[in-house]
């Protein structure tokens, strides 16, 4: 197979930009991340490696990989000032809420001291942003629970330390269940990148006029929280939980299949794979597994939306329409056995988003010929005309 791929000219022309990053072929189901295949990556490595991977473009030696955990884990806390930005937001404000307006808030911390054109300080932002995403977003769960918040201790393993932050409480002691940090840890590994998707594309536009790092990921985050987008594994699992037993799935079928009903299946359908998401396939089976060591496999949720697929698999509209779970189908079950809720299944899609988000900046910066983004538009309005004082409308 050749080292790099060639594309017909029709292609090239059409394209927004052109990335090494990560490579999806929506027809084989197939998703690569540098050249490594998803179902490798997640069986046999780890988030913060994929990190590095994403970020430098290759696998670390024992020695970088060490030196690049170091300098993430010794960045986990932020400014102790911005605790403030929380109390600003009401009790009750969605998580996502206080992360696109803490993250945006980064750039009032960090941003001064960054100059973007300068590869070395690029590179620091970017460490700084996979470091700090999962403790604002467990301060953001904190907060919306009412609890203090718990600060990151370098002692536990990236997904370990997120866990800690948000379920340990001052009253008694927590401990890291290796289970579940491990399931943790492969969610945040099957969303950290995934080509030009909408909030990525949101994060190259943004960063394409120059503006700082922080800015550009709060807007990723902004519009990752989009039902359509990352929002569909907190609309996926309400779905599941409403539907409720699986004698009710045939009413919510026929709602997914009736065009004037603007219902749709949540955690179905994508734009590139139209056979089947490979991130989905290794959900399912985390799915599995979580629900076994914790002793709920009959979890009714989980028959639900095993039921739903297998009907939903072999019905003619959705072949002939091409509609396969996508990876949102089956992370919010396992989330919500972690505990967690809805609310913040989205936070932490962001927060794993985050790495390929910030890779796909430093990209687009790195490249000296890249220019301000401007998609065109198909005007559909009116032709030239003048205008007409309001006493003779
Ligand atoms: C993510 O881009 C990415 O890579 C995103 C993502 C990432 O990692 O960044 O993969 C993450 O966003 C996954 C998608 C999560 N969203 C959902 O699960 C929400 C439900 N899915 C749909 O809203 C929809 O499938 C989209 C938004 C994902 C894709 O929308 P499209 O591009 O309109 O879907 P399509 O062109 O493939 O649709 C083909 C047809 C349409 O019918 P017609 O107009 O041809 O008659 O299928 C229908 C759609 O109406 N359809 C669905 C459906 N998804 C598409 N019908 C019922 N239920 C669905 N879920």
């Amino acid at each position: 197979q050749a080292d790099v791929f060639t594309y017909d000219p029709g292609f090239t022309s059409t394209a927004a930009c052109e990335s090494a990053i990560t490579y999806i072929d929506g027809d084989k189901g197939e998703l690569l991340y540098r050249g490594y295949p998803i179902e490798q990556l997640a069986a046999k490595s780890h988030f913060l490696e994929a990190c590095y991977l994403l970020l430098f473009g290759e696998l670390p030696t024992k020695a970088e990989m060490v030196d690049f955990e170091h300098r993430v884990t010794n960045h986990t806390m932020v400014h102790e000032q911005m605790h403030n930005f929380f109390r600003g937001f009401r009790r009750d404000s969605h998580p996502m809420a206080t992360m696109v307006g803490v993250v945006g808030a980064m750039s009032a911390f960090y941003h001064d001291s960054l100059d973007i054109n300068d590869p070395w300080q690029r590179e620091v932002a970017a460490i700084r942003m996979i470091a700090k995403l999962p403790t604002i977003a467990a301060m953001a769960y904190k907060y919306s629970v009412g609890q203090p918040f718990v600060y990151p201790k370098n002692s536990l393993n990236y997904a370990g330390n997120f866990l800690h932050m948000c379920f340990a409480v001052p009253a008694e002691d927590y401990v890291v269940n290796p289970i579940l940090s491990k399931a943790m840890d492969r969610i945040m590994m099957l969303h950290a990148d995934h080509e030009q998707n909408a909030s990525t594309s949101t994060v190259r536009l943004a960063g394409s006029s120059g503006a700082n790092p922080f800015a550009c990921i709060a807007a990723g985050i902004a519009c990752l929280w989009g039902p359509a987008h990352g929002g569909a594994n907190q609309a996926c699992l309400e779905m599941l939980r409403e539907i409720g037993t699986v004698d009710r799935i045939p009413e919510y079928i026929a709602r997914a299949k009736d065009k004037d009903d603007p219902f749709r299946l949540m955690g179905f359908g994508h734009r590139v794979y139209k056979n089947f998401d490979p991130r989905a396939t290794v959900m399912k089976e985390s799915a599995d597994e979580v629900l076994e060591l914790m002793g709920i496999h009959n979890n009714p949720t989980l028959q639900v939306a095993k039921e739903l697929e297998r009907i939903a698999l072999e019905d003619d509209y959705f072949i002939s329409k091409k509609l396969y779970p996508n990876v949102d189908f089956y992370s919010g079950i396992i989330l919500d056995a972690m505990g967690f809720p809805t609310s913040m299944f989205t936070p932490i899609f962001a927060l794993s988003r985050t790495v390929g988000w910030i890779s796909q900046w430093r990209e687009m910066i790195a490249d000296p010929t890249q220019k301000i983004g401007r998609p065109r538009q198909l005007y559909i309005g009116k032709a030239h005309r003048d205008y007409v004082p309001v006493a003779n409308r």
